[in-house]
C-alpha cells in the first residue's frame, strides 16, 4: 500500500513517541520532555532508550536502536510498514486514504489473481479427500501428517491428468491467462495448455498474510524432480517468501524463536512435533531478503543443518550471506544434526525430546565459522595459521557495522589466543575446547547421556583399552542412546570387527573424520568430552568406574520401568531387580574407591 505525501507526518504530528511507546514499555520521565526505558532491543540492565516527543523518535544509546512511531511497530511488534501504518492512522483516528488509482488497477489484477490460487488450492484439497487421492493420503498418513496439519497447512492432491485443474478452473470462470500467469498451467508453444502439477502432493506457499502466492509439489515415492514448484510469477518471488511463515509468525515472535529447515517436510514435522515456528527456504539457499524477513520477527534466528559435508557447506553459505548485515543484537545461531540427517529424520528416529536439547544449545555465528573454518583448513603450520587467521578477519572485515565489526575481531582474537593455548597445552592440533559453551552443555546433558560421552571419549583418547579382550568385549556390547553416541559406537565396531583400528587418538579421529564422521566428532569436541583426559595410568579404573556408571543407570531405569508398569502385582520379579540394583550400586562405591585412591595416591 502506498500512502500520500503528507500522510504519515499528519500520524507523526497526531500521536507522540510517549505515547506509541509508553503502550509497550514502563517510562521514565526526564526533564526537558524526554523519557527513558529499558530497551527492548537488548538485554537492558539500565534504561538506555531514550524517547524524544520534541524530536518525534527514540534513540537507543547502548545498542544504537533508533526510529520514529511506525519503525518502532515494525521492529518491536513485527509488523509489516502498511500494517505499522494502518494501525497507527486507526490510534490517531485519520481515515485511511483512498488508493491512487493506477495502484488500486494493480492491487485489483492481484486479487483476481489471488482467486486463482484460493480456487485451485481448494480443488486440490478436495481431490485429497476424494477416491483419485487416496494414495497420496496414504502417502501422507505414512509420512506422519495428520488431518489436523493436512487442514491447517491446505495440503493437497494433485491427480495425475493433463486438464484435471485447468477444466476446473475454467468452469470457476477463470481464463486460461490468469492460470498461466499463476504458473499452474503450461501453455506450449503450439499445442494444448495442460495442468503444471500431475501426481503431486500439494503444498501452497502462503505469503505474510496469508494469501496463497504458489505451489510446491512433491511427487509420490520415488521420481525426478522430487518437488516442483511454482514459477517466478507477480505473486511470488521465490527468494522473498519462506514456507511456513504465516502459520509460524506469531509463536515465532512471542517465543522469540525461529528456526530455519531446508524442506517444505522439515517445517511441518517440526510444527507437528510442538516447535510451530518452523520455516523453509524455496529449494534454494537463504537470501537477503528472507534473511530481513527473519529478523523482523526474532533477533536471532536458528539456522539447522545437516552435519554431512553439503549441509555444512550450505551452512557457511549462509553464514556468509548473513555477515555483512549484522547489526547490534542481531545474528543468526546453527544447529548442526546428525550426519544424513534432515529435522523430519531426527524428530522420526530420535523423537521431540532429542531435538529439543539441540535446540537449547546452538552455536552463534562467530563461534560456528571459527569451528566450520578450523575444520575445514585444519592449520598445522605457522603459514597455515597464519591463513587461518586472515580467512577469519577477513569475516570480520564484511561487517558493515561498524560496532559490531570491531567485537567480532576482538572475538575471532581473544578465541585465536584460547586456541593456541589448547593446541600448545595438548599438543595436538585436534582437541578443541570452548569453556563457554562446556559450561551450557553440561546443565542440558542428562547423566545418562554424560556417561555415554565420557565412556566414547576415554576409548578415543586411550584406544589401548580395546586390546584388552574383556574391556573389547564389554565396549562392543554397551547399548547407547545418545545418537551421536551411537553413531561413533558403529564406527569404532566397524574398525574393530575389520581389524582396522588404529592405534593413536589422532589417527582414528582423522579416520572418522574422512569417513564423513566429522561432526560426530566436533560434536563430542563441542562438548569439552574429548579434553577431559584422564591421569595416566587411571584410564582403566576410569573404564571400570564408569561402566559400573552406565550399568547402574541402566538398572535403575529397568527397575523404574517394572515398578511403574508391574506394581503390586508382580512382587517378586520387583524384588528381584531391586536386589540386582543393589549389586550395581555396591559395584559402583567399590570402582569409585578404587578410582579415587588410584587418582590421589
Ligand atoms: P530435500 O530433498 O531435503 O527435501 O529438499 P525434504 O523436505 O527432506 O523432502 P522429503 O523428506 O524427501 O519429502 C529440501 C527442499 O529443497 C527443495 C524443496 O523446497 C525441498 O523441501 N527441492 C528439493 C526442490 O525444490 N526440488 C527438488 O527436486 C528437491
Ligand atoms: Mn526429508
Amino acid at each position: 500500500m502506498q500512502f500520500p505525501p503528507g500522510f504519515l507526518d499528519q500520524i507523526r504530528a497526531r500521536l507522540t513517541p510517549s505515547q506509541v511507546l509508553g503502550r509497550h514499555l514502563r517510562l521514565q520521565s526526564k526533564p526537558g520532555g524526554e523519557h527513558l526505558a529499558l530497551c527492548p532491543f537488548h538485554n537492558d540492565s539500565k534504561p538506555s532508550l531514550t524517547i524524544s516527543d520534541r524530536k518525534g523518535f527514540y534513540h537507543c544509546f547502548a545498542c544504537g536502536a533508533h526510529g520514529d512511531i511506525i519503525t518502532f511497530l515494525t521492529q518491536y511488534k513485527g509488523l509489516s510498514f502498511t500494517d505499522a501504518v494502518t494501525q497507527l492512522a486507526q490510534e490517531a483516528g485519520l481515515p485511511l486514504p483512498s488508493p491512487d488509482p493506477q495502484f488500486t488497477r494493480r492491487e485489483q489484477k492481484r486479487r483476481t489473481l489471488f482467486d486463482v490460487t484460493e480456487a485451485a488450492t481448494a480443488w486440490f484439497e478436495q481431490q485429497l479427500h476424494s477416491a483419485v487421492g487416496r494414495p497420496a493420503l496414504a502417502y501422507l498418513e505414512r509420512r506422519g501428517l495428520p488431518e489436523t496439519i493436512r487442514k491447517q497447512f491446505r495440503l493437497g492432491y494433485a491427480p495425475d491428468q493433463r486438464q484435471g485443474l485447468k477444466q476446473y478452473l475454467l468452469k470457476e470462470g477463470f481464463t486460461l491467462q490468469q492460470m498461466e500467469d499463476v504458473g499452474l498451467i503450461i501453455t506450449p508453444d503450439n499445442g494444448e495448455s495442460y495442468d503444471r502439477f500431475r501426481g503431486r502432493v500439494m503444498f501452497p506457499i502462503l505469503d505474510m498474510r496469508g494469501r496463497i502466492v504458489a505451489f510446491g509439489g512433491r511427487i509420490l515415492g520415488d521420481g525426478e524432480p522430487k518437488y516442483l514448484n511454482s514459477p517466478e510469477t507477480e505473486l511470488f518471488h521465490k527468494g522473498r517468501q519462506l514456507y511456513g511463515l504465516h502459520a509460524a509468525r506469531d509463536q515465532a515472535y512471542r517465543e522469540k524463536t525461529l528456526i530455519v529447515v531446508e524442506g517444505y517436510m522439515d517445517a511441518l514435522a517440526l510444527y507437528r512435533a510442538g516447535f510451530p515456528y518452523a520455516v523453509a527456504p524455496l529449494g534454494t539457499a537463504v537470501t537477503e531478503d528472507q534473511l530481513q524477513i527473519m529478523w523482523q520477527i526474532v533477533p536471532e534466528p536458528i539456522l539447522c543443518f545437516d552435519g554431512d559435508t553439503a549441509g555444512q557447506r550450505a551452512m557457511m553459505r549462509a553464514a556468509e550471506r548473513a555477515i555483512p548485515l549484522l547489526e547490534p543484537g542481531r545474528s543468526l545461531r546453527f544447529l548442526t544434526l546428525p550426519s544424513g540427517k534432515d529435522p523430519d529424520d531426527v524428530l522420526q528416529e530420535y523423537g521431540p525430546s532429542y531435538f529439543r536439547e539441540l535446540l537449547n544449545q546452538p552455536l552463534p555465528l562467530g563461534e560456528t565459522l571459527f569451528e566450520t573454518t578450523l575444520r575445514q583448513m585444519h592449520p598445522k603450520t605457522p603459514e597455515q595459521r597464519a591463513a587461518f587467521e586472515q580467512t577469519l578477519m577477513g569475516f570480520a572485515e564484511m561487517i558493515r557495522h561498524a560496532t559490531v565489526r570491531q567485537h567480532y575481531q576482538r572475538f575471532f582474537r581473544d578465541r585465536l589466543w584460547q586456541w593456541q593455548r589448547q593446541i600448545q597445552g595438548k599438543n595436538t592440533s585436534t582437541t578443541l575446547r570452548n569453556p563457554k559453551i562446556l559450561d551450557t552443555s553440561r546443565r542440558t546433558i542428562s547423566p545418562r547421556d554424560r556417561v555415554e560421552h565420557r565412556l566414547m571419549a576415554l576409548v578415543l583418547e586411550h584406544p589401548s583399552l580395546l586390546v584388552q579382550p574383556e574391556i573389547e568385549d564389554t565396549f562392543m556390547q554397551l547399548e547407547l542412546q545418545h545418537p551421536t553416541i551411537r553413531a561413533l559406537h558403529d564406527r569404532l565396531l566397524m574398525l574393530i570387527s575389520s581389524n582396522t583400528l588404529p592405534g593413536s587418538t589422532d589417527s582414528i579421529l582423522n579416520k572418522i573424520r574422512e569417513s564423513d564422521g566429522s561432526s560426530e566428532i566436533s560434536h563430542l569436541e563441542r562438548e569439552g568430552f574429548l579434553s577431559l583426559s584422564c591421569t595416566p595410568g587411571s584410564e582403566k579404573a576410569n573404564w571400570e568406574y564408569l561402566i559400573a556408571c552406565y550399568e547402574h543407570m541402566r538398572m535403575e531405569e529397568e527397575y523404574q520401568e517394572v515398578v511403574a508398569r508391574e506394581s503390586a502385582s508382580n512382587a517378586e520379579q520387583v524384588f528381584a531387580m531391586k536386589q540386582e540394583l543393589d549389586r550395581c550400586a555396591r559395584k559402583l562405591a567399590v570402582t569409585k574407591d578404587a578410582l579415587e585412591m588410584i587418582l590421589e595416591g
